[in-house]
């Protein structure tokens, strides 16, 4: 009979695995760990947008500096009051995820409780980033709204069907004029634009001097007027404002002193300024469509005039693990897919559609976060 258990009393161990076989294993691990967290990247969006949408993330914020709460603390403290005694339990899970995508930060307490399974439970706050989330007063503005558009089912489906849907309104298939005929996506595309406008601009104004010297400024695809009136009512008063867009953008646009908002098509013809505004306008459209609006632009332009164009500059190399790369390059793809021919361009191409429309310098002179400010001079 052979006898198992002293067979291996005299066998010798098997070395273990060397230096260099652990460091593949390693680097086999975390490589199988990018794949899964690509695999499961739906996850992200998802919960973070219940977390918008139930309140969870503005109960956070609003505490006190110092103060965690536990998931039975937000769940109870939510505007709609959970009736799921699960609640804070999915709550806690949901907000785990957040921890991991740096959204909020946690901490393990004591519960004091011996009898419950687990004697620690999580509280969480707030990381500084959840600010650009919520409306922090006059002026803040907020991507919630845009998150919220490109999250929701219009967008997702495309520009396609949504030009199917809407082909009855819409001959001529524009996409952004499309958006307009459905009256409940083009509210929130609307909304979206104006409070991520606010947030761009606020920190525009901290850092760019060109409006100084300008008397009457155009703000081409302005939608509800939002940018004008930060200029106006913030900075500089003496400017005259008009605000153009299409006559349905501004049938629910408020009215603000100092501006005025004037219906029309950029691709017909624009109004007259000593200066002309756009902010994410020529990413909408393709090279050709943007040489129509900037050709117009420069024939309603004094002598001396300029455009101050806002917008993404994408950089000619895209670099790993790098957080501008992944914006940028992340918008370019929303613009191929919702705008027929959008793109976010380079300094170069940026350069080119200057000289093709007319204008003799094409100069970047600010930054705010992800947008520059570029002139193009005539
Ligand atoms: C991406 S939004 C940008 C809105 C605003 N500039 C901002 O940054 O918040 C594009 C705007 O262009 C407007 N637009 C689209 N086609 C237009 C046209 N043919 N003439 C004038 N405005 C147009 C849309 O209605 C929309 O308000």
């Amino acid at each position: 009979m052979t006898n198992h258990h002293q067979e291996s009393l005299t066998t010798y161990p098997k070395p273990g695995p060397t230096r260099e076989q652990e460091q593949v294993d390693e680097e086999m691990m975390s490589m199988q760990m990018q794949a899964l967290r690509i695999t499961n990247s739906l996850a992200f969006p998802m919960v973070f947008k219940a977390a918008l949408e139930l309140g969870v993330l503005h109960t956070i914020v609003a505490l006190e500096e110092g103060v965690w709460l536990s998931p039975s603390e937000i769940a109870f403290g939510l505007p709609t009051k959970p009736t799921n005694p699960e609640a804070p339990m999915l709550i806690d899970r949901m907000l785990r995820l957040l921890v991991s995508h740096s959204i909020l930060k946690c901490r393990l307490v004591e519960t004091g409780e011996n009898n419950r399974t687990e004697s620690t439970q999580r509280v969480y706050a707030a990381e500084p980033v959840c600010a650009f989330f919520v409306n922090r007063g006059v002026n803040s503005g907020s991507l919630m709204s845009q998150f919220m558009l490109l999250q929701s089912q219009d967008t997702s489906e495309g520009c396609d069907t949504r030009r199917k849907r809407c082909i009855q309104f819409c001959p001529w298939h524009g996409t952004l004029r499309i958006r307009c005929t459905d009256e409940q996506f083009a509210a929130i595309f609307n909304q979206a634009m104006s409070d991520s406008s606010t947030m761009i601009m606020t920190k525009i104004l901290e850092v760019y001097k060109g409006l100084k010297d300008v008397n009457t400024l155009v703000d081409i695809g302005g939608g509800l007027g939002t940018i004008l009136n930060l200029v106006i009512s913030s900075k500089y008063p003496q400017i005259k404002g008009i605000n153009f867009d299409l006559a349905a953008v501004l049938a629910t646009a408020p009215s603000y002193p100092g501006v005025e908002h004037v219906p029309g098509d950029m691709f017909i013809d624009v109004p007259k300024g000593d200066a002309i505004f756009m902010r994410r306008i020529l990413r909408d459209w393709n090279d050709k469509d943007c040489v129509k609006i900037l050709t117009n632009c420069w024939k309603s332009l004094p002598e001396k005039g300029k455009v101050i164009i806002v917008d993404m500059v994408a950089p000619s190399e895209p670099k790993s693990d790098d957080i501008f790369s992944k914006v940028v390059f992340g918008t370019d793809m929303l613009m191929l897919t919702q705008c027929s021919g959008g793109k976010v361009r380079s300094f170069a191409q940026f350069e080119a559609l200057a000289s093709a429309s007319g204008f003799h310098k094409c100069e970047v002179s600010g930054l705010a976060y992800t947008y520059s400010v570029i002139e193009f001079h005539k």
